[in-house]
């Protein structure tokens, strides 16, 4: 029996994930850009050699289908493993609007190979945590990662790949959490409605690689006005693929559209704050760390409650013995 631990951070998309080539691989249509966050951060402790496999999230038994994904995962790292028990705690509220299934998956892949003995290069642990959920690849990095398209049928070349590290630029992500409730359509069926019916998907694909080389360009130059544009043109862009998909999907509350037209008074009063959500209400502003506090007052009336996050650094793992 081996015990390890591993510690990660999630992480926003900067240029957006939406979309698979491949479900059964979980391999994406689009590359992404992310910037991982400090602060919140999931805590994994695998024990490679148990009575039987459990998995145990937040204190609790997990429900059925999170723990399938997660023993999903330890096969796919090794077929005759033993059982396993594995233990998960997020520092932040799982309805915080933030992706903690990108930190869950990234700290899980670390913990089980290192309890496991298996020293696997960063990148496969990224392809095994890309399989539990796609923008966990990106979380295997601290600040600023881009997630390889790739070309191979197999996906092996599909995993992030570290931009720039944390401290390259201070930038913050003022995260406004309009609702904490679950989203009514999760990403992958909501990607798979996208690609059947909406007549913008084709366009959102073919954007998808200038759109990460633009926000890669941005960040490699500490472009704030370029990085935030592209940002904004890659979320919009995503979200009109939404909604016009067939049903909709419309993620937004009014809360969102009132963080969206503060932060363009807050640029037409010079403040440079740019706009991004996810499959879900919640509004985060790209910004420097000197405008942080004034985008959080800003957004503060239309929201429950808002987070200031400076980019976080890498995962760390221990094996305990
Ligand atoms: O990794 P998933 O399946 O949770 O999908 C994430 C999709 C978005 O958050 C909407 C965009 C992204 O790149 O993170």
């Amino acid at each position: 029996m081996v015990r390890a631990v591993a510690v990660a951070h999630p992480n926003i998309a900067l240029v957006k994930y939406w979309g698979k080539r491949d479900t059964a691989l979980n391999l994406p249509a689009v590359p992404s850009l992310s910037l991982t966050l400090s602060r919140f951060h999931t805590r994994t402790e695998v024990t490679w050699g148990a009575e039987a496999d459990r998995v145990v999230f937040n204190g609790a038994d997990a429900d059925t289908e999170t723990a399938r994904k997660v023993l999903a995962t330890l096969d796919r790292l090794d077929r005759a493993r033993p059982p396993c028990l594995v233990e998960t705690v997020n520092s932040f509220p799982s309805a915080a609007g933030l992706a903690s299934s990108a930190s869950g998956f990234a700290a899980l892949v670390l913990a089980a190979a290192a309890a496991a003995g298996n020293d696997l290069p960063r990148e496969q642990l990224s392809v095994l945590a890309r399989q539990g959920s796609g923008s966990a690849c990106r979380s295997l990095w601290g600040g600023f990662v881009e997630w390889k398209l790739g070309d191979r049928a197999d996906g092996t070349d599909s995993h992030g790949v570290p931009v720039a590290p944390a401290d390259h630029w201070d930038v913050r992500m003022v995260v406004g959490i309009v609702s904490g409730n679950k989203k009514p359509v999760g990403s992958t069926d909501g990607m798979d409605r996208s690609r059947r019916t909406s007549p913008y998907y084709d366009r959102w694909v073919r954007l998808g690689p200038e759109r990460v080389a633009a926000g890669r360009d941005a960040v490699l130059r500490r472009d704030l006005e370029a990085l935030g544009t592209v940002m904004e043109s890659s979320t919009f862009e995503m979200h009109a693929t939404m909604h016009t998909s067939v049903p909709p999907l419309i993620y937004w509350l009014p809360g969102t559209v009132a963080c969206l037209h503060a932060v363009q008074a807050l640029r037409r009063g010079g403040i440079g704050a740019w706009a991004t959500m996810d499959a879900g209400p919640n509004v985060k502003v790209l910004c420097l760390g000197s405008d942080a506090e004034s985008v959080a007052a800003a957004l503060s009336p239309h929201v429950d409650r808002v987070e200031i996050l400076s980019p976080g650094g890498d995962p760390t793992v221990e094996v305990l013995g």
